[in-house]
């Protein structure tokens, strides 16, 4: 997918703007994970909606708050490289695995709906504990 990225946005502002993101998308989540123990089907159409976002917002992090770290805190990278490869599984799951969950039972929808939501809340503290402060460090 293809995504417009704003060269423009300073870094410190674009990250106070992920994190509300992540709030946002937080808060979505918990919508999707309290409606698939009623309604998978439904559950898997409310992820499909957010998924746009969510891509759009992983291509930004990679584009802009890595390049920060590429550049001016390469030593100190390895923790924030593993964070943005999670970026994979995100991606495989939105793009792949929710098209093959529609035909699937509903108790698999569910059980790799929860997984999934699981996984990206930790994500989103990882990168708030790691990604982001040393994004804002290296620019010093
Ligand atoms: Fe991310
Ligand atoms: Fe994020």
């Amino acid at each position: 997918m293809d995504y417009k990225i704003d060269l423009k946005e300073p870094i410190p502002e674009m990250i106070e703007r992920l994190k509300r993101e992540h709030v946002s998308l937080s808060r979505k989540l918990n919508e999707i994970e309290a409606t698939a123990r009623m309604d998978p089907r439904m559950a898997l159409e409310m992820l499909e909606t957010e998924s746009p976002q969510i891509l759009k917002h992983a291509v930004e992090e990679e584009a802009r708050i890595m390049r920060v770290i590429m550049e001016k805190a390469k030593l100190d990278s390895a923790e924030s490289v593993r964070i943005m490869q999670e970026h994979r599984w995100v991606s495989e799951f939105l793009e792949r695995g929710l098209p093959k969950l529609k035909v699937a039972s509903q108790e698999q929808s569910r059980s790799e709906m929860d997984k999934f939501i699981r996984d990206i809340r930790e994500h989103f503290a990882e990168e708030e504990e790691m990604v982001f402060p040393l994004a804002l460090k290296a620019l010093e």
